[in-house]
């Protein structure tokens, strides 16, 4: 089936399918095509072009009436498969409880994972694909999403099998990560390594076998998973050939980024706490470092130092970290704003942070994250676009008018 995408003001984000990921200078280049057209064939984009070249019509036709497209978002960091929000932290958090003092007081991640334990497969599955569809409905149209509010072997699988069941539901690519390291249950808290010989270790031989996560992530952070322990994961995990996506550098600094590229990581992401030396050693390796400015916006913490990484000549993606703790909100366009305002990006390199640089962080750069011949036809219509800057400079307000998910308005 083929249809064409006409009288379009302008199609931002085209970029040679060659493009894997964009650094440095790069990320501030930008083409675009002006009155222009697309089609799409078997949810794919098949044809771009300017509307003097349009020769189809005889196909199926939707007039865009001088609206702007782009590629959707490629949101490679979120947790939205949770049970509920977290609204009593937030008002602990104003009051100036820091993240550590509420987490140390029964709150945080064991909080989530108390709650989650009390709902059925299917009111977990409910609440998700609600939150995925409000996503989507923002601009995303590529997500992964991360278990580890269960901390038990059943709860990590059930968290894994409602993003199996999203992967089944809805069209858009969706990577699961196995994050069973994500907090130390209560009943481990004297003995942490037994968490990881009688949990994560299991529950990884489980998920590599029925194949029910992409990549396994660890929370590596003081009071949660040292340098060793997630050696002793990640010893394991590479045995399966499972890549990792790893939580470095939010809170501290004691060498997890280093860990991060040492073993390959697909991404690093957080990079709060980043010193100069970590920045180089970030330099001509396959890690992509990722931004996450609205966990840094809701907890009031330093944001990652993105521009003197871009102004070394690195890559840098930007997700959302959407979770009840640290992010409640998985607005991509809010991420943009924040990363503009706060870590000063360019609003171009912003859009392809949030882009083609997530697609790479997911492995998905083949598939999405541009406007190129061959990816799936996943992409943002908007009236209010006169440059990619409205979006960022539009903060609060929703400037996307629909998205379209191989072609089809969703
Ligand atoms: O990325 N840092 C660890 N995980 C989440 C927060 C999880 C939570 O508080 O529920 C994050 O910020
Ligand atoms: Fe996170």
């Amino acid at each position: 089936m083929k249809k064409a995408f006409i009288n379009i003001s302008k199609i931002y984000g085209i970029l040679n399918p060659e493009f894997k990921k964009v650094s440095g200078v790069e990320m501030s280049q930008m083409n675009t095509i002006e009155n222009g057209f697309l089609i799409v064939e078997n949810g794919r984009i098949a044809e771009i072009g300017q509307m003097a070249l349009f020769q189809g019509d005889h196909l199926e036709t939707i007039d865009l009436n001088g609206a702007s497209i782009m590629p959707t978002y490629c949101d490679s960091h979120t947790h939205i498969v949770f049970a509920e929000p977290r609204e009593q932290e937030f008002e602990m958090k104003i009051q100036g409880k820091t993240y550590e003092e509420i987490a140390a007081s029964g709150g945080g991640i064991l909080n989530s994972a108390q709650k989650l334990g009390e709902l059925s497969f299917e009111e977990l599955y409910n609440r998700s694909a609600k939150r995925l569809t409000e996503v989507i409905k923002m601009g995303t149209g590529a997500i992964e999403i991360k278990s580890g509010y269960g901390l038990t072997i059943e709860s990590e699988l059930m968290m894994l099998r409602v993003i199996q069941k999203l992967k089944q539901n809805f069209k858009i690519p969706i990577r699961a990560t196995f994050l069973g390291a994500h907090a130390i249950p209560a009943l481990y808290k004297s003995n942490p390594q037994a968490y990881i010989t009688e949990v994560v270790i299991p529950a990884i031989d489980i998920v590599a076998r029925e194949g029910l996560a992409d990549f396994v992530d660890i929370f590596i952070e003081k009071n949660y998973f040292s340098i060793e322990m997630a050696q002793t994961i990640l010893d394991h995990s590479e045995k399966y050939g499972l890549k990792s996506k790893l939580h470095v550098n939010q809170l501290s600094n004691f060498g997890a980024l280093q860990l991060a590229v040492d073993r390959q990581a697909l991404s690093a992401d957080h990079l709060e706490e980043m010193t100069d030396i970590e920045i180089d050693y970030l330099k001509s390796k396959m890690t992509m470092p990722t931004a996450l400015p609205s966990c840094s916006f809701f907890l009031r913490i330093p944001y990652a130092p993105a521009r003197k990484m871009i102004d070394s000549g690195l890559p840098i993606a930007l997700a959302s970290d959407f979770n009840p703790g640290s992010t409640p909100s998985g607005n991509m366009n809010f991420v943009l704003s924040l990363a503009c305002i706060y870590q000063r990006m360019t609003p171009v390199e912003a859009f392809h942070a949030a882009t083609i640089n997530g697609a790479y962080a997911m492995d998905l750069a083949h598939e999405v994250g541009s406007i190129s011949v061959g990816k799936l036809a996943n992409f943002i219509v908007s009236k209010e676009l006169q440059s990619i800057a409205s979006i960022p400079y539009s903060f609060g307000r929703n400037i996307v008018d629909c998205v379209y998910i191989q072609g089809e308005k969703f």
